[in-house]
């Protein structure tokens, strides 16, 4: 198999950040997808539909207009979010999702929420409008170790959450573990689905340690043991539906990364579709890449499926050490001068 003509995909969970910074990733994305649900982490955070249509048309301007992309915008859930806005954003034709971020858990996650039982009346709205809920799922707290905050995150907020919310559709985030796997395949494929980065399906957490510290391969939720990307692998070839594409690309300047506080987020944009192509082909099976890339994501959205294709050609090529960020800035990209063996085919595009 030399070539993987499918339809053009979609990336469920993408971070493009503001200004020039901005300016310098949004068109790896849009040469790539058809649309993005865009994060709403800026500083300041998107909390409200006005915000998310003014954030859109700057993402718009950025683009290139030989492009064509849809930036798919969300809310960024606080204590204070009320349930009008809610309304509002369930009317809007821009936003399509609530992110949730526990206060203190990533980037830019201090206006998030600090007890979801300040959030019920913006839950109850989301799940009365049919607004899906995103979920950064990782529990905070300087007890809870690291690596187990996703586990933890399952007992302690995303059953009760299902429980008390028996409406709610839930998006559980860039997941790491196969515990999540589990929990994903175990709930009503109607109301829970999960997006897998293409970095959790290529790296474990060996890698942040490989001949010293590696910050770029540094992201949140950190990357586990082996055992969970192999179950991660298995999830996104094997269970159509329940499981699609959200890359999680998160650039950070350089000098952000390589610091002695390092920034979580790896920058994956430059070669989404590649990456993903890499891991399918690590587990041997393409039975089910095009409902994970372009299928899955739409019915859980509940969104047209794109009618263009792409063409993936196998094709050796050299992932570039840096690319330009914002203002005089450069980023590393993820597996930065290693040698991919997939390539997207530009002209395929309609
Ligand atoms: O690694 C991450 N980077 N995880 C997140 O949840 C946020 C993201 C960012 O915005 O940089
Ligand atoms: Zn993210």
């Amino acid at each position: 198999m030399d070539t993987i003509t499918f339809i053009r995909p979609d990336d469920w969970h993408l971070h493009l950040r503001d200004g020039a910074a901005m300016a310098s990733v949004v068109n790896d994305s849009a040469r790539q997808f058809a649309r993005a649900i865009v994060m709403p982490n800026l500083q300041p955070p998107v909390t409200t539909v006005a915000a998310a249509e003014a954030y859109r048309d700057r993402i718009l301007a950025a683009l290139n207009p030989a492009l064509d992309f849809d930036p798919l915008m969300t809310l960024y859930l606080t204590d204070d979010t009320s349930a009008v806005e809610i309304a509002r954003a369930a009317a809007s034709p821009v936003v399509h999702a609530v992110k949730l971020y526990p206060a203190g858990a990533t980037t830019h996650s201090d206006q998030g929420v600090t007890d979801l039982s300040r959030v019920t009346e913006a839950l109850e709205a989301m799940q009365e409008h049919g607004l899906p809920l995103l979920v950064h799922g990782e529990a905070t707290g300087e007890d809870i170790d690291v690596f187990d905050r996703e586990q933890v995150f399952i007992e302690q907020r995303l059953q009760p959450l299902l429980r008390d919310f028996p409406a709610l559709r839930i998006v559980f985030e860039h997941i790491t573990t196969a515990d999540a796997v589990d929990f994903v395949r175990d709930n009503d494929p109607e109301r829970l689905a999960a997006t897998i980065t293409p970095h959790h399906l290529l790296i474990n957490r060996n890698a942040l340690f490989r001949g010293g510290l590696n910050p770029h391969h540094y992201c949140l939720p950190v990357a586990k043991r082996e055992r969970h990307r192999q179950a991660l692998l298995a999830a996104a070839t094997g269970t159509p539906r329940r499981f699609f594409a959200g890359t999680d690309s998160a650039p950070h300047a350089r000098g952000a990364k390589e610091s002695a506080c390092g920034c979580a987020g790896i920058y994956s944009a430059h070669a989404a579709i590649e990456l993903y192509a890499t891991a399918f082909e690590q587990a041997g099976d393409f039975t089910h890449f095009e409902t994970f890339m372009s299928t899955a994501g739409p019915a859980f959205y509940r969104l047209p499926v794109n009618s263009a294709t792409v063409t993936l050609r196998r094709d050796s090529w050299t992932v570039p050490d840096t690319l330009p960020f914002g203002d005089g800035e450069e980023l590393v990209p993820f597996m930065a001068g290693q040698v991919l063996h997939w390539k997207l085919q530009q002209e395929s595009r309609q």
